[in-house]
Formats: structure tokens, C-alpha cells, sequence
């Protein structure tokens, strides 16, 4: 019933955590993001390539532990990620940050928390370079005006993007004061999403590269960003050079994936709550909604269905139990109309779900379970009403609450 081909000790592990979550439930499986991060292993070892995991894209605390051993550090958009992350980097890792909306306030623990922080603007920069510690080596996030995305809404390089300092305006302070550079020591660059190969990242190396020599007492570190699913890559060879040509300069080398770590280590499982006909299509009712799996909304795409039958002879739209009349996964095919009670599984789901994930229309949020790298499956979490009413009914205790009623 779940087709995906398993050594024995996982298969038990799956199934069980399969039959005892209860739905929604997501599993994310630690084994299979650690066999991701072993496709970026001979570049770390050949060439000297250093690999975070960009945690935003599933900000797990198991998930990071597990994948610590198989990376160098994280990369991290905010202060509460960079302190899940500080709790699992190990030593010698570093932790990276980057974010057009840093605060102020929060930037000096930022410093103590990250070893590198690349400022997403010059005016970011020069407001609070000097927030941070000796320790923690300040950078520029560099736009490399590069687009190579459909989407605008996830293009980094769409026209006034805000996402890093334009690679113009660089540039031209290279001729003119260089010295406003010279205390930034890392250029950070980010390009892509969901690629299948390396091109858009060296393409935007291409327009980066030639800034490298000229910065005033040279360069420390770069980092090309994420977008990419090592996965889907076929060819290593030109980011091998890339990465050897840069060291060979001097600088360390940094590739900050998530989806393509994680993307395909996620599985929602929900159970058939009802099921009837409108207009000839055969709809079943599903314990989860397009709020659990937000990329289904945004890009009006089909998630993979563990237990769709390709040749089946019925189709069958799959909805979510929320009001909103586009909760819809999708249609697919079964050989047999799922029951009320029978479960389904999405799959591919690991990069963007459980941390966009919302209790909308109250339904609760999925239990979390982990599939360990040791081979065991534990559920790490469950959302029941009180939490619901913690969030919403001011029963809320939390340390934040008391420092608001405090004021
Ligand atoms: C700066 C930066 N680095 C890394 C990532 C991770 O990207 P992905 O999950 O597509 O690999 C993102 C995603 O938005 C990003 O903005």
C-alpha cells in the first residue's frame, strides 16, 4: 500500500509510525535527508566545498541534530533560527545569517550566536556591522541581477528585488570608495529555487567573481546560497572547478541548501473523512488542509500521492476540511474509491510545510513523528485544543505573554 522501496529495519519503522500517527500527522524521515547530504559529500571532501543546511526550510531540531554529523553548520534567516541551529552546530561548524528585516535589537545576539552575517543592503551594513562581535565575520549579500526564475514571487533577481545589494551598485563603489567595503570580509549570494542543476548559481558567479580580486584586502569567504536539489544534478564537474578556483584565491566556500536536503523526507498523512459526488466528480473530504502543505495553495500544484494507482480507473479530487473553496490537492487515481476512516499519504512534502504550517478554521496542526537515522520512529509532538486555546484564548503563559502584560 505505501510503494517506496525500504531496507527491512526503515520499512518497520515507517509502518509503524504509517499506522500509529494520528492524522494529520507529518513524518520526516532523518534517514533519507542524511542520504541527500551524502551527494554533496565528495565535493566537501575533493573540494574543499563547505555545506549548511538552511534550516528555514524545516526548522526541526531532530532534523538538524541528525544532519549536523554529514554537513559543516546552518544557515539561518532570523535570531529564533539561529538559536534552534546554535543548539546542534558542533564544533568547528559554522552559522550563517542573512536577512533583509535584522533588527537592531536583536543583532547582537546574532553576533554571538553566528560565526558569519551577511548584510542584506550597504545601509543595513553600516548601521550595524559595528553591533557584532569580534568573533562573528561580518559580509554583503550581493544581488547578482540574474533572473532564471518564471515566478517572480520567488525569484531573488526580480527587477527591485530587495534581496541584496545590486551587483552594479558594488561595483561602482569598488572604483569610487572602496574603503566602505573593506570592513566586510564574505560576499553571500542566493539565486535559484528548486533547481535541477548548478547553472543558475555559476551564472551568477560569473557576475560576482570579477568583484572578488578587487575588494579592498581581499576576501574571506563566499557563499553561493541554496535553490539547487542535489538530487536532480548530473553534472558536478564546472561547480567542482568553481569551488577549487575560489579556494585556490583563498576564500572558504559555502552552499547553504534546504529543500534540496530535505524536500523529499516529508510525508502527510491524513485520513478520508467523507466522501460523496457534485457535478459527476467524486470528491473525498481529508482530516488536513491545504494550510498544512502551503506550496499546494501557492503554486496550484499537485503534491505526490503515496497511494495513487497511475492506471486506476477512477479520478478522485482530494479536498482539504477547511471552508476555503480552493482546498483542493488535487485529482488523482485509484483503482478503488478510498473509505471513510482509510488513510492517504503526500509525499514530498519536508521543505516549507510544518514551519508555514497554520491552524486555520481550528484544525489542529499535524503531529510531527521522525523516522531516525538509527532506524527507530518516535513521534516528537502533538497539537491539541489547549494549545489552540494557549494561542488564541490568552491562556497563554508563555515567557512573551508575561513580558507584554509586564509592561
Ligand atoms: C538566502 C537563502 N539561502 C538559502 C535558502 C534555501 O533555499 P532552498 O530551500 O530553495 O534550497 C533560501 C531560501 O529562500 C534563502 O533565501
Amino acid at each position: 500500500m505505501w510503494p517506496c522501496s525500504l531496507p527491512d529495519g526503515q520499512r518497520d519503522a515507517l509502518d509503524r509510525a504509517l499506522r500509529e500517527c494520528r492524522t494529520p500527522a507529518y513524518l520526516f524521515d532523518a534517514r533519507a535527508a542524511v542520504r541527500c547530504a551524502a551527494l554533496l559529500e565528495p565535493l566537501r571532501r575533493e573540494a574543499g566545498l563547505r555545506v549548511l543546511y538552511a534550516v528555514k526550510a524545516l526548522p526541526l531540531g531532530a532534523m538538524a541534530a541528525a544532519l549536523a554529523p554529514a554537513l559543516d553548520g546552518f544557515a539561518v534567516s532570523s535570531r529564533n533560527e539561529a538559536e534552534l541551529a546554535r543548539r546542534h552546530l558542533r564544533p568547528g561548524q559554522t552559522l550563517h545569517l542573512t536577512s533583509p528585516g535584522l533588527r537592531a535589537d536583536d543583532t547582537p545576539r546574532i553576533g554571538a550566536l553566528c560565526s558569519h552575517v551577511a548584510f542584506n543592503s550597504l545601509g543595513q551594513a553600516a548601521r550595524l556591522a559595528g553591533a557584532l562581535p569580534p568573533g562573528c565575520s561580518p559580509g554583503l549579500r550581493v544581488n547578482p541581477r540574474c533572473s532564471s526564475l518564471d515566478d517572480p514571487r520567488y525569484d531573488p533577481c526580480r527587477p527591485a528585488s530587495r534581496l541584496g545589494e545590486p551587483v552594479e551598485v558594488v561595483e561602482e563603489l569598488l572604483r569610487r570608495r572602496p574603503d566602505r567595503l573593506g570592513p566586510l570580509r564574505g560576499v553571500h549570494f542566493h539565486v535559484s529555487f528548486a533547481a535541477a542543476g548548478y547553472e543558475p548559481v555559476l551564472s551568477a558567479l560569473e557576475r560576482v567573481e570579477p568583484l572578488l580580486e578587487r575588494w579592498p584586502g581581499g576576501l574571506d569567504w563566499i557563499n553561493l546560497g541554496g535553490g539547487v536539489l542535489p538530487a536532480r544534478v548530473s553534472r558536478w564537474d564546472d561547480l567542482r572547478a568553481a569551488v577549487l578556483r575560489l579556494r585556490s584565491r583563498g576564500l572558504e566556500v559555502f552552499h547553504e541548501p534546504g529543500k534540496g536536503l530535505v524536500g523529499e523526507c516529508g510525508r502527510l498523512v491524513t485520513s478520508v473523512v467523507d466522501r460523496f459526488t457534485r457535478d459527476g466528480t467524486e470528491i473525498l473530504v481529508l482530516d488536513t488542509s491545504v494550510a498544512h502543505h502551503p506550496e499546494v495553495f501557492e503554486y496550484g500544484r499537485a503534491p505526490a500521492l503515496a497511494n495513487e494507482d497511475d492506471e486506476g480507473r477512477h479520478r478522485v479530487l482530494l479536498s482539504g476540511a477547511s471552508c476555503l473553496a480552493g482546498d483542493l490537492f488535487g485529482e488523482y487515481r485509484f483503482d478503488r474509491v478510498p473509505e471513510v476512516g482509510e488513510r492517504l499519504v503526500f509525499t514530498g512534502v519536508g521543505a516549507y510545510s510544518l514551519v508555514k504550517a497554520n491552524r486555520f478554521n481550528g484544525i489542529p496542526l499535524p503531529e510531527v513523528w521522525l523516522l531516525e537515522a538509527g532506524g527507530g520512529a518516535r513521534c516528537l509532538g502533538r497539537d491539541g485544543p489547549g494549545d489552540f486555546l494557549r494561542r488564541w484564548d490568552g491562556d497563554n503563559e508563555s515567557e512573551c505573554l508575561r513580558e507584554v502584560r509586564g509592561r
